[in-house]
Parts: structure tokens; sequence; C-alpha cells
């Protein structure tokens, strides 16, 4: 495996790191407090070609590879988090399942659009009593005069109410489980659809996840993705990828804490000399810069078999976990070294810990990734 950039991811990365720094960090701390969701930022995104990285430019987007978009993630979540969520939805659960599974229909009229950021996407798997369980989907969509009719509840939705298009997973016929899921792509302000409350969450706050609410609300069969009864196989699929997003998501927190750790040390003093002379502190700092590498390089490998058309699920499910874990081991030491400092708002640390958490349970818990890669062990050997 060779991990030698190429000029243009490096590009990519500078370019995201100096947009972070120049138009994400000013807002990042009153956006956290408010959690006030950064449109003007996703905008700007969507400019600089963000939201639809790996679309091909034929239908809009960058025509970038995976090992790109983990750079730039990584360089997003650094400062923020929350955009770096918002942003990984958009290229990894819902351009990438258009662009590999929507009609030429859909690739014109949704993809396109999403892919230039001009319009912003979520993607609408969970419900009240299907989360990790996610075979179990309640929400319906009955068939009646040619069109799909869909019932139901969906939680903790990311872009939930920010969405210009919702992919829906919902149960088209009940008796085949979860070969009878189908995935629609649906329309704000379709009649019928509706939200529920908005979350006030412990991190990512600036990030915008929501409940939605489906009551009769008519979607044309166009709208239908792929095949009837392959909305399980589409949302599995789709996960694979953004796995790979959460963990570079993951990465930036942690990198983020370990660079804070790194210059708070070396400028507090304590008992006549820098903490970071300490080597009690010098440990913390070696075992966090150990963690971020391990983390940046199973990521970066799942990535680049993505990128190679090779099979890359249990490897994402790898990165995913593993740097999820050590980000909020990291953001935990960036605290302990800060001492009371590193508990109040301030100095970063505190909601490096409060956004990390979330890399844990979202796009299947680390529980599930155990899960997918033990399955994957045994299905191997
Ligand atoms: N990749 C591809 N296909 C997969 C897969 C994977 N990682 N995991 C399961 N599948 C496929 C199986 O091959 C099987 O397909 P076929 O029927 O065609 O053979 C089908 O899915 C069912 O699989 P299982 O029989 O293994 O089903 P299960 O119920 O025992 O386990 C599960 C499935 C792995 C637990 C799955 O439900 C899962 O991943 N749960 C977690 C859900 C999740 O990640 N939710 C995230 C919500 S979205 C989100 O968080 C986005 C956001 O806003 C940030």
């Amino acid at each position: 495996m060779n991990f030698d950039f190429t000029e243009e991811q490096l590009m990519i990365r500078d370019t995201a790191r100096e947009f972070a720094q120049a138009e994400i960090a000013p807002s990042t701390i009153e956006r956290d407090i408010k959690g006030e969701f950064p449109s003007e930022i996703v905008k700007k995104l969507g400019d600089l070609g963000f939201l639809g990285m790996m679309v091909p430019s034929d239908f809009g987007g960058a025509g970038l590879d995976t090992i790109s978009y983990v750079l730039a993630m990584i360089e997003i979540s650094k400062v923020d988090a929350s955009v770096g969520v918002i942003m990984s939805v958009n290229n990894s659960l819902v351009c990438y399942g258009l662009e590999k599974y929507g009609s030429p229909y859909i690739k014109e009229k949704y993809l396109i659009p999403l892919a230039k950021g001009e319009k912003l996407g979520a993607f609408a798997l969970s419900e009240p009593e299907a989360g990790s369980d996610a075979t179990k989907q309640k929400t319906t969509a009955d068939k009646e005069d040619g069109y799909f009719v869909l019932n139901g509840i969906k939680n903790w939705i990311t872009n939930g109410q920010s969405a210009d298009y919702v992919l829906v997973m919902a149960t088209t016929d009940k008796s085949k489980g979860h070969k009878g899921i189908s995935t629609f792509v649906v329309e704000k302000g379709t009649p019928g659809f509706g939200y529920g409350k908005k979350e006030d969450k412990l991190g990512i706050r600036s990030s915008d996840t929501s409940s939605l609410t489906f009551t009769n609300c008519k979607i044309p069969p166009e709208n239908l993705v792929w095949e009837e009864g392959k909305g399980f196989n589409f949302a599995m699929n789709t996960l694979n990828g953004g796995r790979i997003g959460i963990a570079a998501q993951a990465i930036g927190i942690a990198e983020a804490s370990l660079n804070a750790a790194l210059k708070y040390s070396k400028e507090r003093k304590a008992f006549g000399q820098h903490i970071s002379d300490f080597q009690a502190i010098q440990f913390k700092l070696s075992d966090m810069a150990v963690k971020v590498e391990a983390a940046k390089l199973l990521t970066l490998n799942a990535a680049a078999l993505k990128d190679a058309g090779k099979k890359y699920y249990k490897e994402a499910a790898m990165a995913k976990f593993y740097s999820s874990k050590i980000a909020v081991e990291c953001a935990l030491e960036a605290i302990q070294i800060h001492g009371g400092y590193g508990y109040v708002r301030e100095y970063l640390v505190e909601r490096y810990l409060r956004d990390a958490k979330i890399t844990e349970i979202y796009e299947g818990t680390n529980e599930i990734q155990k899960i997918v890669i033990a399955r994957a062990l045994l299905d191997e050997n």
C-alpha cells in the first residue's frame, strides 16, 4: 500500500484546512452554544465542491477519490465536527447512494443539485424502534393509485429539517422482512411530510438532528431508488462508505485534541517547568499520537480499498470502530492535560469530548461494528 498522497490529494487537504480555519473556526463556538445550523458555511462547502466530492463531474460532482474525501473530512472536523457530519451525510449516504443506485431520472433531477451543493440531502433509516436493529422498519409505503404512500416516523436524522431531499427507507412488503424494504427520494414540502422535534444534543450541536413524520405522504413511483425490496441492501451498502466518513470525522476530533494538548503542555508551567517536561504528560501525548496515526492508517486503508473497487465493508467497520473509540480517549486525555481549564468552554477540549461521543453511536454503534467485523471474519475463515 502506498500512502504517498498525490498533488491533487494534498491540494484538497490544504484547501479544506484553509477553508476550515478562515470560514468555519470564527463561528464554531457560538454555533455550538446556540445549536445553530451553519447554513452559510454549508453553501460555501457546496461552492468548493465538498458536498459531492466523489460524484463524477457529469453529475455535478468534484470527481475525486475517497482518499481526498477522508483528508478533507479530517481537516473540516478538526475545526468543527458538526460541519463534518453535515458534509459526510451528503457525500457518503446521499450522493454515493444515488450515483450508484439511482435511475437516470433520479440522477438528473436529484443527484446533480445535491452534488453541486445547491441542495442538501438526508438519509432516513432509523426509527423510534429501529436503530441498531435496522431491519425492523415500521414506516410503510403502500401502493395506491400508482403512487407509494408513506406513513411513519424517522428518528435522529442528520440534516433532518435542513435537507431539501431525504432518502427514506420504508416497508413495501411486510411479509418479506428486510427484503420488503425500499428506498424513496422525498422532497421537502411534499404534502404529508412533516417534522417532529429538533434534538438538543450533547455534542455536534450545530448540526441539525430531527425526527421526520410521514402521514399519507404520496411519492411518485419514479422516486423509488434501485428496485422495490432493495432498500435494506441500499442502506447497508451506503453505510459502509458512510462509516469511512465518520471514521475521518473522529480522526479530526482526535487530532484536534492532540494538537490542543501539545500546545497547552508547552505553555503551562507547574513545579517550575513546562508540564510537557514531565514524563506523565509525555506518555499521554505519545499514546494519543500513536492512536491518531493508527486510526488514519485504518481509515486510509478502507478508503484505498473502496477506490480500488475491492470489498471494504469489514475495513470500514474497523476504521469507524477504532477511530471513534480513540477520539473519545484522546479528547478525555486532552482534558486531563488541561486540568481545570479543560473543563470549561473557553479551552475547546470539552467540546471535543462532547463531539467525539456520537462517533461511537451513529452510522452503526461500535457494538454493531464489532458484529460486522466478526461476521466478516467468520465468513472469510
Ligand atoms: N454491507 C452490505 N450488506 C450488509 C451489511 C454490510 N455491512 N450488513 C448486512 N448486510 C446485508 C446482508 O448481507 C443481508 O443481505 P441479503 O439479505 O441480501 O443477503 C442483509 O443486509 C441483512 O443482514 P443480516 O441478516 O446480517 O441482518 P441482521 O439483522 O442480523 O444484522 C445489521 C444487520 C448489521 C445489525 C444492520 O441492521 C446494521 O448495520 N445496523 C446498524 C444500522 C445503522 O448503521 N444505522 C445507522 C443509521 S444512519 C445514521 O446514523 C446516519 C446519520 O444521520 C449520521
